[in-house]
């Protein structure tokens, strides 16, 4: 499973990058608001130095909602950098502008992804990556890893190249379900990220292998 991780921090981003097992990053206009970046040039400016950064792929969201408007956009973001993966939000115009990108062999990123019927849509319009948001599900009370074991068996049934990208992860379990289920990527923040590494027997068992040899070199 790949690791995205969820964030316009480029501190986060650098964190997860020198960890040495990010494989993407995925932004929205909430995330980048949240570093203070606002207006055109700023975040296009935003865009290319995560670009720098990392090696994989950067979705990068339209803000139009119409289909000439997001192809404006989407061009303009596909040709900052060969990272960039154009994010589409699953409407009418949307499922048409994915066709166009995928068409022309641009990758996207369809997102806001809520059903099984969104995901189908997504795949059929040619979709890089669909976004299920699975946290956004479970906060009102739906199960988020069952629409991607939904998605996945659909995929699946007919072979759609389009890869599963679980977003909106908030926690390590999420992390691990989605990878259970087959997930092909999942996106989260650098704190589930990390929290992945947390045991108390791994924790307790170095302060332990640490005293031993202290003591053994004292002797
Ligand atoms: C996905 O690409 C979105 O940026 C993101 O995962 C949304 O997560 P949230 O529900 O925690 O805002």
């Amino acid at each position: 499973m790949k690791f995205f991780i969820d964030t316009a921090n480029l501190e986060h981003i650098k964190e997860a990058q020198d960890l040495g097992i990010l494989d993407g990053v995925t932004t929205n206009p909430s995330l980048m608001a949240k570093e203070g970046i606002s207006g055109k040039d700023q975040v296009l400016k935003h865009y290319k130095a995560i670009c720098d950064i990392v090696d994989g792929d950067v979705s990068a969201e339209v803000i139009a909602t119409d289909y000439a408007g997001m192809i404006r956009e989407g061009e303009e973001l596909a040709d900052l950098d060969d990272k960039i993966v154009v994010k589409i939000p699953i409407i009418k115009d949307g499922v048409k502008a994915l066709k166009y990108f995928s068409d022309r062999g641009i990758k996207t990123n369809c997102t806001l992804v809520f059903s099984a019927g969104q995901a189908l849509l997504a795949a059929k319009a040619g979709a890089t990556y669909v976004s299920p948001f699975i946290g956004r599900l479970d906060d009102i009370s739906y199960d988020g890893i069952q629409l991607i074991e939904q998605i996945r068996l659909i995929y699946d049934n007919y072979e759609f190249e389009t890869e599963i990208l679980a977003a909106s992860v908030r926690h390590p379990m999420h992390i691990i379900n989605c990878a259970e289920v087959g997930a092909d990527v999942m996106t989260g923040p650098l704190s589930a990220i990390l929290a992945l590494l947390k045991h108390p027997l791994t924790d307790s068992g170095l302060a332990t292998f640490l005293a031993d040899y202290e003591k053994a070199k004292n002797k």
